[in-house]
């Protein structure tokens, strides 16, 4: 008996039966004859129905049903027509969707359900190759045409490749993610042949590696990892995946590689913490939790999550400037947005020190000099290594009152300034507990075992 192993059954696992797959080409064909049929009705003429994505590669991990359909006008279509009459037949074939969207990326389209597919009909231009795209999402049919004929032989490695970056949170290439998209995951697979070869290099990977496939990248980026795109030489493929990302990849190639398990595919769910875990985390770290709690604008995510983002670093960089150390921080956010931050300590003396000029700075010396002598900030001044030193009375000696008093002159985001503006609350360190979402507490877990 040949034994089984384990990429085979995560592949088991993953890989469309021939039902499910003849479903999503039932649906996928219907689809983009209700494409033409509506353009036609509308007297829509010159424009071409295309299926994109894992969908039309072969790519796609069973039970994801995401269906990309483009609609692509003539080169010479003026914006509006092709804003305006896209989305006039993606409206026209939605008729019979559920829950219909319009989003807005470079341009508007449609995302829908639609007889259990999560399917987005989005416009673009025909153009004669990526390198002339007028919208970000004309390369697209190109990456399709790409895959399409690179691919064939090495689905069953996408497919193991985007089950293990699911499991170690690196797959997608969103802002809220920042890890690797689909059509970088197939070209690594391709690069490298194989989902084991691919691991095998990552492990040895570093920040600044670049690979050019056809040997025609044009220009130089300033990104962790370089793939040029195919398609397209002046584009990274990689340009939305961050450092982080990036290394927590070569960490998880490095552990699989030495004991390959089942957890980097399908990780065991993390268990939200229970108020005793937090508060004993809380007091045994010895360290303040502070948290800043408000109600989170409604935004998508690929607004909301940057905005987030600069929020916790601005934060971060309030403490440091008012000498509060800062361990560590982070962010969750569902109904209800918490910013997250470990102090050394959130209670500060009173007393602080306070550099002024060097002595023979005469003129400087003795404006600093007549500044503070006499004032009732003032505790002591006097001189160390050279310099006048005031030692004098702080401003905000507590987290809270930091936060309370300076929060709103911090860079927040557009969106996130207003909502800041509203109000909020301010929760430290056991009283955490009393947050329930269940959510949060496997967030307090991800804390505790290490992000
Ligand atoms: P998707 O995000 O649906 O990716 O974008 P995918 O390749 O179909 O992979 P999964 O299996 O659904 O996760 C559809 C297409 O849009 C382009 C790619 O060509 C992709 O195949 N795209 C998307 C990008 O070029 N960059 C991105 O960041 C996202
Ligand atoms: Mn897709």
């Amino acid at each position: 008996m040949t034994e089984i192993t384990l990429e085979e059954q995560i592949l088991d696992r993953i890989k469309p039966g021939p039902d499910e797959k003849k479903k999503l080409e039932e649906v996928a064909t219907e689809l983009l004859e209700k494409v033409s049929i509506s353009a036609r009705i509308l007297g829509i003429s010159d424009i071409t129905p295309k299926l994109v994505g894992s969908a039309a590669r072969d790519t796609w991990i069973s039970g994801t049903h995401d269906l990309d359909i483009f609609i692509s006008f003539p080169e010479d279509t003026s914006r509006e027509d092709l804003e305006n009459n896209g989305l006039l037949i993606a409206r026209k074939v939605a008729k019979e969707g559920e829950n219909i969207e319009e989003r807005y990326a470079e341009h508007p389209y449609l995302n829908m359900q639609y007889g259990g597919f999560d399917v987005d009909l989005v416009p673009c231009y025909s153009v004669e190759s990526a390198s002339e795209i007028i919208s970000a999402v004309d390369r697209t049919p190109f990456h399709n045409e790409f895959i399409k004929m690179v691919i064939p032989g090495r689905e069953d490695d996408v497919l193991i490749m985007k089950q293990f970056m699911k499991g170690t949170g690196t797959y997608g290439s969103e802002l809220r993610t920042q890890g690797f998209s689909g059509y970088l995951t197939e070209l690594l697979v391709v690069h490298y042949g194989s989902f084991r070869n691919t691991l095998r290099n990552a492990c040895d990977w570093k920040p600044g590696l670049s690979i050019d496939m056809l040997e025609h990248g044009t220009i130089k980026h300033n990104d962790p990892l370089v793939v040029i795109d195919p398609t397209d030489p002046k584009r990274n493929v990689a340009a939305a995946l961050s450092l982080n990302q990036f290394a927590r990849f070569i960490d998880a190639a490095r552990a699989y590689s030495e004991k390959p398990t089942e957890d980097f595919f399908f990780p065991k769910q993390k268990e939200a913490m229970t108020d005793n875990e937090i508060i004993d985390m809380i007091t045994s770290r010895r360290s303040s939790f502070v948290a800043i709690s408000f109600r989170p604008p409604d935004l998508v995510d690929d607004i909301l999550y940057p905005q987030l983002d600069k929020m916790e670093h601005s934060i971060r960089a309030l403490f440091e400037e008012y000498e509060f150390y800062v361990l560590n921080s982070g962010y969750w956010v569902n109904e209800e947005a918490i910013i997250l931050i470990e102090l050394a300590t959130s209670q500060l003396p009173l007393v602080k020190k306070h550099r002024g000029p060097p002595v023979w700075a005469h003129t400087h010396a003795k404006g600093f000099k007549d500044k503070y002598l006499g004032s009732d900030e003032l505790f002591s001044l006097y001189i160390e290594d050279g310099f006048y030193v005031a030692d004098i009375k702080r401003k905000f000696t507590t987290a809270k009152e930091l936060l309370e008093g300076r929060i709103q002159h911090c860079s927040l985001g557009k969106h996130l300034g207003k909502t800041i503006g509203l109000g909020f609350s301010i929760v430290e360190n056991t009283d955490i507990a009393r947050v329930n979402d269940p959510g949060f507490r496997k967030f307090l877990r991800k804390w505790e075992q290490g992000k």
